[in-house]
């Protein structure tokens, strides 16, 4: 039998906050969602409390996974003091975003959306259900071509398993301090780029629990002087489980960017991962098709290596903007490789061209996001 939120809050009952309140009645507990087995909801606390909050996140975690049914928990502590129910306009004025495209939406369960990042205009995040998709290297050359277009533009490696964005921009130095735990991020080819990669050395094995993955993206995001940007493009690990969901949910997203290859596998996937975005209301911008089409550097015969046209179709199923095609090119590979993204080192050739058209359709995508997502139903 799946524990249902009654339980769930009833376990919460013989769990104290810091003070000896019992957690339901602090008044800090989001949505509970429980579903399938699975538990997630959020604490908000006060960024000075969150040590003394660590211990009874994990005593609220522990309570939960004993209840029979419970497969999954996930408790994330969030340092955001939110306001109640639906109630972008009941945050705190300091935390609320200065350009008008923060994030002033709903999120699921009836919560508050998190709270923007002052000076960061939209957050958009590239994902895929399937890993090796090509997802790091669509996030980084759309970030570029947005640049090209004249945005502002940030880059955020939040792939904590596999940080790809120190390789992809030949990024070898460490961030600089800005004061106290904050840092400033590292700018290549005119953009803002920060990544876990840059905090963790590349052989330290990262096994990272949920919450740990929530702390350091929440890091990322707030303790670093992004400074005045249209846009921050988030590159997102691979699936859509629990750490990935959270994400979606933690982050003020104004929208995602999914990456498909052509063939079916990899469409289940996009298709889950687009099914988890509209499930915690964040518009799905649209679908890139990536590895499209193989064009022989040789001959110039094109051949549909992984089919060809799988995600276009898809997303008129689906009812979401075709963003564009990437072909399977090599050199799109080896300038990745090499440390330079193809937009940035051939800014006039054919894939900077096909990539520019493409965060067109993505500047159009944030600039029209104004469409109610439907609400989500928590099954208790
Ligand atoms: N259009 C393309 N043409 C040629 N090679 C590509 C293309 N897109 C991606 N690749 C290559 O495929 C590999 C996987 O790409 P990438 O790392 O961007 O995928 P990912 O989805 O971010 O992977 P992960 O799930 O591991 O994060 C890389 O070696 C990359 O250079
Ligand atoms: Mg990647």
């Amino acid at each position: 039998m799946a524990a249902v939120k009654d339980d769930v809050l009833n376990a919460l009952a013989a769990v104290s906050g810091p003070d000896g309140t019992p957690l339901p009645a602090t008044g800090k507990l989001s949505e509970i969602v429980a579903n399938d087995g699975k538990v997630f909801f959020s604490i908000t606390v006060d960024a000075a409390a969150v040590r003394q909050w660590e211990s009874v996140r994990a005593s609220a975690e522990r309570a939960i996974r004993a209840l029979p049914g419970v497969t999954s928990v996930m408790v994330a502590l969030t340092a955001e003091r939110a306001g109640g129910a639906g109630g972008a306009g009941a945050r705190a004025p300091e935390r609320r975003p200065q350009t008008a495209a923060g994030a002033a939406r709903p999120h699921a369960g009836g919560a508050s959306a998190p709270a923007g990042i002052p000076g960061v205009a939209a957050i958009i995040a590239v994902a895929s259900g399937k890993g090796g998709v090509g997802k790091s290297t669509v996030a980084v050359n759309l970030a570029l071509a947005l640049r090209d277009l004249g945005l502002k533009v940030g880059i955020l490696d939040a792939d904590i398993y596999g940080p790809s964005m120190p390789k992809l921009l030949a990024i070898r130095e460490k961030p600089r301090s800005a004061g106290g735990t904050r840092l400033h991020p590292i700018m290549r080819h005119g953009i803002a780029v920060m990544s876990i990669g840059f905090l963790v050395e590349e052989e330290t094995p990262m096994i990272w629990r949920g919450p740990m993955v929530m702390s350091a993206l929440t890091q990322m995001l707030r303790e670093v002087e992004w400074g005045t940007l249209d846009v921050i493009v988030v590159d997102m690990p691979p699936g859509t489980g629990d750490a990935q969901l959270t994400m979606a949910q933690q982050v003020p997203l104004k929208g995602a960017v999914i990456v498909s290859t052509p063939q079916d596998l990899a469409l289940i996937d996009a298709r889950r991962g687009i099914a988890m975005f509209r499930r915690v209301n964040v518009p799905v911008l649209g679908i890139v098709e990536n590895m499209s089409t193989f064009i022989c550097p040789h001959c110039g015969t094109r051949s549909d290596i992984f089919g060809h046209g799988g995600a276009r179709q898809e997303a008129e199923r689906l009812g979401v903007p075709f963003l564009g095609e990437v072909p399977l090119d090599i050199a799109i590979r080896e300038k990745s490789d090499a440390g330079e993204p193809v937009v940035a080192a051939e800014p006039d050739g054919v894939h900077a061209q096909g990539f520019r058209a493409i965060a067109a359709r993505v500047r159009e995508g944030m600039a029209a996001d104004s469409r109610p997502a439907p609400k989500i139903v928590v099954e208790a």
